[in-house]
């Protein structure tokens, strides 16, 4: 597979089969990841991969917390995922990635329980075997944070290079607690996002959707 073949491929899958993922494979794609460039070299990514016996136990503890049963002493996101009155084109864009998803579902608008339900399989990984987290440390800045995507979006490409499938995850923002004290983190380390692997489920209705793209024209000048 060369490189324009896997950025074909990959595709964020929202159902997953059982087929268990080797946890070698991760550390392997990982540390081949980890040639990603980064502005002064920082490398500021920090990684935990939660596959097996671990992914159990992680699971069991998501499982109450979807019940309603709070860590102790609360829990509040530590960062925004989107700016505040997201303004447009991205506000649109936004709300026609949800609306294609949900009519792929063929989940109605006006029923939110059915959505809210959809949106909890996220903390389920969407069933995947396997997942990692990733962190940052809390004094880097925009700058390091986009060096975390250059990471991310190599090691999701050495995955599909192994015939694996990934959903990148930001909605982890807002368990950051659960997430870092599962993983045992140091608390000068900033949860960025979770990231779902395992094997899609090609009969899944959810992974027969393919996002559109806005035409180049809205964002490109060559001068
Ligand atoms: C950093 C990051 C975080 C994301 N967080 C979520 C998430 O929490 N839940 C989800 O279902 N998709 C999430 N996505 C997937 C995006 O919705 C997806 O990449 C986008 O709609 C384009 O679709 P594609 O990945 O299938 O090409 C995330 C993607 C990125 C890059």
């Amino acid at each position: 597979m060369n490189v324009s073949e896997a950025v074909r491929r990959r595709m964020s899958a929202r159902a997953f089969l059982e087929k268990p993922v080797a946890t070698e494979t991760i550390v392997r794609a990982l540390e081949k990841a980890a040639r990603a460039p980064s502005g002064g070299n920082l490398q500021p990514w920090h990684v935990a991969v939660v596959n097996g016996d671990r992914m159990s136990e992680f699971r069991a503890i998501m499982e109450k917390r979807l019940a309603g049963e709070a860590i102790d002493g609360g829990e509040t996101a530590e960062y925004a995922v989107y700016p505040p009155n997201l303004k447009e084109p991205y506000r649109t864009r936004r709300f026609q990635n949800g609306e294609e998803m949900y009519a792929t579902l063929g989940i109605a608008r006006e029923d939110r329980p059915a959505r809210l339900k959809r949106f909890a399989e996220n903390f389920r990984f969407f069933g995947a075997p396997a997942a990692i987290f990733c962190f940052v440390d809390r004094v880097m800045g925009a700058p390091q944070w986009s060096d975390l995507g250059m990471f991310l979006q190599t090691f999701l490409l050495l995955l599909t290079e192994e015939g694996l499938d990934t959903c990148a995850q930001e909605c982890w923002a807002a368990y950051p607690r659960t997430v870092a004290e599962f993983c045992g983190m140091d608390r000068e380390l900033m949860l960025f996002c979770g990231m779902a692997i395992g094997y899609r489920d090609e009969t899944a209705a959810v992974n027969r959707m393919v996002s559109t793209r806005a035409p180049a024209s809205e964002w490109l000048k060559v001068l």
